[in-house]
């Protein structure tokens, strides 16, 4: 098992994955520690949905239709301001650009860009997805920083153990449809999917690994 330092090293986005199915009992130490997450005056804030088996593959299957059907994304909320401010826009395009360059996909081939974004909606092909949401009534920028704690939290848990996954704001593009095939979750606000598994081994897709500023240019210490 890595350290926590080491799986913070270590985890980079997934987004092609083995076909086997991490055990329910591996998934539950996960939970169990990502719920270990801090929350203000412990209220965890946090709902988690594990969609895998038929359930997984028949909101997949209306996930990949609305996206081939061009039915435009509605997600229950706004993630970014409408116009990110430079110098995140700037990065925002070198990641966009990277992730084509990496997989060879050509500025003006809109196919296989295309075909690239249709990977979100079929979470990468993942075997099971986790769901994080909150309660609708009850949303508020602190819920969302606390809800935070938990995706990363989970990460970091599936990173420790080699496995692998990828957040997702695009899997909340269709919250009917996430209501449709998500037992239980009446009140929820979705948040973020994250598939995981196994990472594919050789993936090159995988390989794709955008870099960091360096600290320096955004730690300051005061003293
Ligand atoms: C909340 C959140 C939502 C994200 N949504 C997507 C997504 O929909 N599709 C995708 O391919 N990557 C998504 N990403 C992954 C980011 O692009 C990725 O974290 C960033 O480029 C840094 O790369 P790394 O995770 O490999 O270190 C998301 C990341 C976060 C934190």
């Amino acid at each position: 098992m890595l350290t926590a330092l080491e799986a913070m090293h270590q985890r980079r986005s997934i987004r092609e994955f083995d076909p086997e199915l991490v055990s329910l009992e591996t998934v539950r130490q996960i939970v169990e520690a990502a719920g270990r997450a801090p929350s203000s005056k412990n209220t965890q804030p946090w709902r988690l949905f594990l969609l895998r088996g038929p359930p997984l593959d028949d909101l997949r299957a209306d996930y990949l239709a609305a996206f081939d059907s061009g039915r435009p994304r509605q997600p229950p909320y706004r993630y970014s301001p409408e116009t990110l401010p430079e110098p995140w826009m700037a990065r925002a395009r070198a990641v966009g650009i990277g992730i084509f360059q990496h997989k060879g996909i050509g500025r003006d081939d809109a196919e296989k860009r295309r075909a690239h974004d249709r990977e979100n909606f079929r979470f990468f092909g993942a075997r099971q997805v986790f769901f994080l949401a909150t309660q609708e009534s009850a949303f508020s920028y602190g819920t969302f920083l606390d809800c935070g704690f938990v995706l990363d939290n989970l990460m970091l848990g599936l990173a420790s153990l080699g496995l692998g996954s990828c957040p997702q704001f695009s899997a909340m593009a269709y919250p009917d449809l996430l209501k449709k095939h998500i037992t239980g979750s009446e009140g929820a606000l979705f948040i973020a999917g994250l598939p995981f598994g196994r990472p594919k081994p050789g993936s090159h897709v995988n390989a794709f690994q955008p870099s960091r500023l360096p600290i320096d240019e955004w730690f300051k210490v005061v003293e």
